[in-house]
């Protein structure tokens, strides 16, 4: 098992290991205290671990309560986090209680948001269970819903008091939701770590423990430095314009890491065009991207693209700041002009 802590505004640890589950009540009781838990999962994971985190929560003396609701993106929206707050009152959670996020990014930004808010904040707890919350998501203290108007326009800077990864639920991942998560594995290599994206060229699987280290490792330094995402905390933001604008024209039907996955690809091509990195970066990520099976165009006109960029909460004013790769493992920031912006879109989609 590895131990990253995190020291932000809250000072806190990330454990990594494989079979952590069935012993996280009293890692849980350790970090997080409180006599009763509000466990936030969506249907599909709390079917397969529920169970197991209750009973082991139980053993440790808590009173449990389980929200459970139909998973998918399209339930992360402001009706869902007020049953949520609902749920918890009427299950008498306490200010000096805990809520424990069992699931994927959906659940663990629904439940973050919800502890934020509930009496004006009660501890949380995260229980990745995709690839993508393990790297990313559960990490950082990022939390949102979606609105009807954009993706994750409601949400708070809320930090865990304990991140709890355990590798060996990633097994019943579909191949489909594990490469989800690859394209933001991949994105940390495009950003940060030539080292990281060349490994990549062998397959993951089987050094889960090493691979998710690394990421968070990475996020960890960043969230340090810059925790409320005045700089380089942006540089994360590498893919998610255009990303963010995909998942909100699909209706929320293309997954956030494939809808990644197409910003990265597009963005990387305008940045070719504009001369900030050569074809060949573009290539490369090209490449690895369809290694792990992700999609490397966007399905919709420049012009609908850039009009849901618009939406986006990293506008300011006229400019809208971007993540261009200058090589692979050096990325910078740049403020593109709105009236600029299809141009910039139209020439990394090759319309
Ligand atoms: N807060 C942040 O910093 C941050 C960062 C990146 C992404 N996100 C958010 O994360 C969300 C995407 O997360 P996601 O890809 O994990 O989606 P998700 O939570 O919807 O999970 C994807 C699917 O996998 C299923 N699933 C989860 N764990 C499973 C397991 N162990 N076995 C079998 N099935 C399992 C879920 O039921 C769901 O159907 C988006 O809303 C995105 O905006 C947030």
């Amino acid at each position: 098992m590895k131990t990253i802590t995190v020291s932000a505004s809250k000072k806190y640890d990330i454990l990594i290991g494989d079979g952590l589950l069935d012993d996280a009540g009293p890692a849980i009781r350790c970090a997080a205290g409180g006599n009763a838990a509000g466990i936030v999962s969506d249907d599909n994971v709390y079917a397969l671990y529920g169970e197991r985190l209750n009973i082991t929560l139980a053993e440790n003396g808590y009173r449990v309560a389980d929200y459970v609701f139909p998973h998918g993106e399209q339930n992360k929206n402001t009706e869902t986090f007020v049953s949520i707050i609902n749920f918890l009152a009427d299950e008498r959670i306490g200010r000096s209680d805990i809520v424990v996020a069992l699931g994927g990014g959906v659940a663990g930004d629904l439940a973050g948001f919800a502890a934020a808010c509930y009496m004006r904040g009660v501890r949380f707890v995260q229980i990745p269970t995709t690839l993508l919350a393990a790297v990313d998501s559960s990490v950082g203290g990022k939390t949102a819903v979606n609105a009807a108007a954009g993706k994750n326009l409601a949400g708070a800077f809320y930090q865990p008091e304990l991140v709890l990864c355990d590798t060996s639920l990633l097994s019943t991942l579909t191949a489909e939701i594990f490469a989800d998560g690859c394209a933001e594995v991949i994105k940390y290599g495009v950003i940060f770590d030539r080292e990281l994206f060349d490994s990549l060229e062998t397959p993951i699987n089987d050094r889960l423990e090493d691979i998710i280290s690394k990421c968070v490792a990475i996020k960890r330094d960043i969230v340090a430095e810059d925790e409320f995402e005045n700089g380089r905390r942006k540089l994360l933001n590498f893919g998610h314009t255009v990303g963010h604008a995909l998942e909100s024209l699909s209706g929320y039907t293309i997954p956030h890491g494939r809808a990644v996955a197409s910003g990265m690809a597009v963005v990387t091509r305008a940045a070719a065009a504009m001369g900030i990195c050569d074809t060949g970066c573009v290539t490369e990520l090209t490449r690895m991207l369809r290694l792990y099976g992700l999609p490397d165009d966007a399905p919709y006109a420049a012009g609908n693209i850039a009009r849901a960029c618009l939406s986006d909460k990293k506008r300011d004013g006229s400019f809208l700041t971007m993540v261009f790769p200058a090589a692979i493992g050096e990325c910078v920031l740049k403020d593109i002009p709105v009236d600029e912006l299809e141009a910039v879109i139209r020439s990394g989609s090759g319309e």
